[in-house]
């Protein structure tokens, strides 16, 4: 570890004047600092008030949303009824992942996330990487996300009011629409509950969940009365190829489940909670995702998806004969994506956050609000430039590019769990990674397959967004970062 005290002035003669640059960009930052900060902003601290339940509830808030309601229908197509396995495949991936995620979220309980444990295992350049990797799984998709919103809103008001917003104020840009007013809408209401406080966002989402949660299990309950099993007599019409292509499309709809890991210093019981809530949270989607397809593709042959834009709603109609269901699941559609928007935008708030206490971004984003111990500016920022970003650029390929981000921070924390079991062995550790590194090595495989799997543009998409965060490290980060400055926060208080 380096010595990352005081600065190279005060240092006796004989000691280098400062570590070569190699050095400074593995430079680690002790867990114990980390922890010791933890809640620490400018003129405040964040507040602890959440428990096991609202933690479980952020993390699904933030992974159950566009994929089954949107993504499924893209998904059947390219594997047939199979596309359970598929749903198995994926969550697989994000099952090895998650277990190093509850493993790290017990042991370095910060808002950071995986940035944060890739600060404290592999230095700061390789943080960096994954922090601006992190910008991509939860800014980018706020905006994709917001997105698919417009579209069904659009829905519920065809459904009800038989009005629709014209297409230039409400299709993506670059798919007839000009400005997408209801991507803006939805991203600025989940800004006002986040000013709110934690505690206010947290409660709100709750009941959001419960709708999404209620509305899967009512269109298994009405798609099962509708169930042929000759829909399943051509199981894998596309092979494995098939399967694992739709596996990787699918992917996009576990992303989110590490939401708490980014609770962490609002959580009342860090250490004992995150872990539970992100394997809890990933076993009750997972139950549900399956659950779904395999009812969807029971209720429709497979190859009617392809045409349809909202599948599940419409399997409602057509089972009951009553367009009353399909309007419904539209509304919970609504309702299920914003919760969606509101969580991954939390995320992202408190990720910008730990970044900013250690000096990468601007201080502007720790500064935290006195009376709801919130980070206002940054909501703010984040929130209005996801919102533009949503409205008024394309954003086709920004999906899958979220995914490949997402899937390379993954990989990362796979490989942070094993070198801090290396380096650190005696640490308490609420959670374990059972039969590690096997897990976590097989982890971090599933993700580079994954990886493998999307498309050459979707690469080059990540290699630019990659460069372009080098470039700011360099000319910001590296000199401002406080363990390059020698600065240190006090420890914080007790909350
Ligand atoms: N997993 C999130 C969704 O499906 C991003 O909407």
């Amino acid at each position: 570890m380096l010595d990352q005290g005081a600065p190279p002035h005060a240092r006796p003669a004989t000691v280098p004047a400062s570590p070569g640059v190699a050095a400074r960009l593995m430079r680690r930052k002790p867990v114990e600092r980390l922890v010791a900060e933890g809640g620490q902003g400018e003129g405040g601290q964040l507040r602890r008030s959440l428990g096991l339940w609202q933690l479980t509830m952020i993390s699904i808030g933030a992974t159950l949303g566009t994929g089954i309601f949107v993504v499924l229908g893209e998904a059947v197509p390219k594997a047939g009824p199979a596309v359970t396995l598929s749903f198995v495949i994926a969550g697989l991936t994000a099952l090895f992942s998650a277990l190093s995620y509850a493993e790290l979220a017990g042991t370095i309980p910060v808002s950071g996330s995986s940035y944060s444990y890739a600060y404290a295992t592999m230095g700061e350049l390789i943080a960096w990487v994954c922090g601006w990797c992190l910008l991509l799984e939860y800014g980018v998709s706020v905006a994709a996300v917001a997105v698919g919103w417009g579209q069904y809103l659009n829905e519920l008001l065809d459904g009800t009011i038989g009005v629709t917003l014209p297409d230039a104020l409400s299709a993506p840009p670059g798919q007839g629409g000009i400005f997408n007013l209801p991507a803006l809408i939805v991203v600025l209401l989940g800004m006002v509950f986040l000013l709110g406080g934690a505690k206010e966002s947290a409660r709100a989402n709750t009941v959001m969940v419960s709708v999404k949660i209620a509305a899967l299990i009512l269109f298994c309950a009405i798609g099962f009365m509708g169930f042929k099993s000759g829909n399943y007599a051509n199981f894998m019409p596309l092979g494995m190829a098939g399967v694992s292509a739709a596996g990787a499309t699918l992917f996009f709809s576990y992303i989110g489940f590490d939401a708490a890991s980014t609770a962490g210093e609002e959580a009342k019981n860090a250490q004992r909670d995150l872990p539970r809530a992100i394997m809890l949270s990933l076993v009750i989607v997972t139950a549900l995702y399956v659950l779904v397809a395999a009812v969807a593709v029971g209720a429709w042959p497979w190859k009617k998806f392809k045409d349809s834009e909202a599948a599940l709603a419409q399997i409602m109609t057509d089972v009951t004969g009553q367009s009353f269901w399909g309007t419904l699941l539209a509304f919970c559609a609504v309702i299920a994506i914003a919760s969606v928007v509101l969580t991954v935008l939390y995320g992202q708030t408190r990720i910008l956050f730990a970044m900013a206490r250690d000096g990468l971004v601007p201080g502007i984003f720790a500064k935290v609000h006195p009376k709801t111990g919130a980070p206002r500016a940054n909501t703010i920022i984040v929130s209005v430039f996801c919102g533009v970003l949503a409205a008024a650029i394309p954003l086709g390929q920004l999906a899958d590019a979220t995914s490949i981000g997402t899937l390379f921070a993954f990989a990362l924390v796979n490989i942070a769990v094993v070198v801090l079991r290396r380096t650190r062995p005696a640490m308490h550790r609420t959670f374990r990674v059972p039969l590690s590194p096997v897990l976590p090595a097989l982890g971090f495989l599933f993700c580079i397959w994954m990886m493998g799997s999307l498309s050459e543009v979707t690469w080059i998409v990540f290699g630019v967004w990659m460069a372009v965060g080098l470039v700011f490290y360099f000319v910001y980060g590296y000199r401002r970062s406080r363990l390059a400055t020698g600065e240190e926060l006090a420890p914080a208080a007790e909350k």
